[in-house]
């Protein structure tokens, strides 16, 4: 149950009128306070430049919150008590005028106080650095993490690469310390990915076999059935590489690949994947390819000609003595054939198998295949024999499906992320470390494809993507 701080907590979302405001941060705090999570009192002010009033933020958020905690007929009180503590700013982002306006508001409904801050920059990247100093030049801010804190939460893309990623950070530090800093990667808090610590060093049957010696290869995809749709703009700037390769794939590889930390804390788990991180060989050019689906310069925001890729498929190798000669393949695209986001472990075949492979013909690989979504699903690939009077063997599927194993709802991610936020808990957040690392292994391969003007091959949408490459070659 949650810890109790005896204090209030307001939660500012600068960028409140926006697609992540409405569709996960205000409806995960929901979810919290139908499960009690949230510290009483509290209150949400959003910020943004529409022309919005209280009650027309209410209307806006109202058709996104849902009652998965509560039962149907408390429903509506929940809601009615939630939106009774919902309320809203109007101005502009870069100027002081705003946020002192924001801080009256939050004086006036921070009754019963203190009141611990969160801030949320659900706005463009672009506007990151200038809110935060804009705030902070308003006075609105604790230093450091004293009690009441003041907490900042910052969205990826953290930055195009390596140095603007550290201008980002060097910008966003003079205003809030490291440890007030909460940079989200929201694929962190998904369930299955908090899973692979637990799997992997909680059970005998894997730890032992997690290396080069017994791993032959590891794949981590994601695919998107959908393209761009309304997010063209913002896509286009960044395209597919900096939009999931290099955070959401970066950080999964982190944590199948990293060695064992000395604890789960989050200094300990982060120090592990920043060495890891540090130990991939930066990707070249030589090892991916990219791709545009056919139909992507017609979208809305799209310039004529643009070579944003939409899909990228590469190989990436560690140079450390557990995972020297494995191959990471890493994929990923929108507009694709199916929508998916796993991890496939395939392992060496042993001498043991070669005395079955006699008997029975050549066998198929053992595999563990971790699914993140749309289905939480761990699966392991045994080789069995199938049964009968003659000796035919077959790869066939121990299953567990999280929908059938667990009779209990699965958070969503922010959620997660938003609880240990409150609780201070910096394990599922990236420190500037990783993100560094993270940037040292795609920068190179990043300025290369713009240097070059590499332009994407163009596959049909609807398809497995583009390229010939090692990941979409690999049937696994
Ligand atoms: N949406 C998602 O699912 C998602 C997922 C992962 C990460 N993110 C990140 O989360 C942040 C917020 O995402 P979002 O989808 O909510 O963004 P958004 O809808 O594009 O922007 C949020 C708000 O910022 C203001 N804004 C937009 N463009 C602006 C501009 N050019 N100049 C000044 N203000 C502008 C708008 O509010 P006003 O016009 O009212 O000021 C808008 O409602 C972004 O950093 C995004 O990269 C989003």
């Amino acid at each position: 149950m949650p810890e109790i701080s005896g204090r209030g907590l307001s939660v500012v979302i600068v960028g409140a009128s926006g697609d992540l405001a409405r569709n996960k941060i205000i409806p995960a705090l929901f979810s919290l306070f139908c499960q009690g999570y949230l510290p009483e009192p509290f209150c949400i002010i959003g910020l943004a430049r529409t022309a919005w009033t209280d009650p027309d933020f209410r209307n806006q958020i109202e058709p996104h919150l849902t009652c998965r905690y509560v039962p149907d007929r408390q429903c509506a009180e929940k809601v009615r008590d939630f939106l009774g503590r919902c309320y809203y700013v109007s101005g502009q982002y870069s100027s002081v005028d705003s946020y002192l306006t924001l801080f009256q508001r939050m004086q006036q409904v921070e009754q019963g106080g203190p009141f611990d801050r969160m801030f949320y920059m659900s706005v463009p990247p672009f506007l990151f650095l200038e809110v935060a100093r804009t705030m902070g030049n308003a006075g609105l801010l604790a230093c450091g993490d004293q009690t009441p804190w003041s907490r900042v939460v910052i969205e990826k893309p953290f930055g195009r690469d390596r140095a603007s990623s550290d201008q980002l950070v060097a910008g966003i530090s003079q205003i809030f310390s490291e440890e007030q800093t909460y940079r989200i990667d929201h694929y962190l808090g998904k369930e299955v990915i908090q899973n692979l610590l637990v799997l992997r060093f909680a059970n005998l049957v894997f730890e032992p076999i997690w290396s080069s010696s017994f791993i032959e290869r590891v794949r981590i995809s994601w695919k998107e059935d959908i393209g761009v749709g309304e997010r063209g703009g913002y896509f286009n700037e960044y395209g597919i590489i900096r939009d999931v390769i290099q955070n959401h794939l970066t950080q999964i590889l982190a944590l199948v690949a990293m060695e064992p930390p000395a604890s789960f804390r989050s200094h300990d788990v982060s120090a592990a994947k920043t060495d890891l991180l540090k130990a991939v060989r930066p990707a070249d050019l030589d090892n991916w390819a990219i791709g545009q689906y056919d139909g992507y310069l017609d979208e809305p925001g799209i310039p004529t000609g643009s070579l944003t890729p939409t899909f990228a498929a590469g190989v990436l190798q560690i140079d450390n003595a557990r995972w020297k000669g494995v191959p990471f393949f890493v994929d990923a695209g929108k507009g694709l054939d199916e929508r998916v986001t796993e991890i496939r472990i395939r392992f060496r075949p042993t001498e043991c198998c070669r005395a079955v492979e006699e008997a029975a013909g050549p066998l198929p690989p053992n595999e563990l295949v971790i699914r993140v979504q749309p289905d939480e699903l761990i699966r392991l690939g045994i080789v069995n024999k199938v049964p009968g009077l003659e000796m035919k063997v077959a790869q066939t599927w121990l299953n567990l499906a999280y929908k059938s194993a667990f009779q209990t709802l699965i958070p969503e991610a922010y959620e997660c992320l938003l609880l240990d936020i409150m609780q201070g808990d910096r394990s599922l957040f990236i420190t500037r470390g990783e993100l560094a690392a993270s940037w040292d292994i795609f920068t190179p391969l990043l300025h290369d494809l713009e240097e070059r003007n590499v332009a994407p091959a163009v596959y049909a949408f609807g398809t497995r993507g583009a390229g010939q490459t090692h990941a979409s070659t690999e049937e696994q």
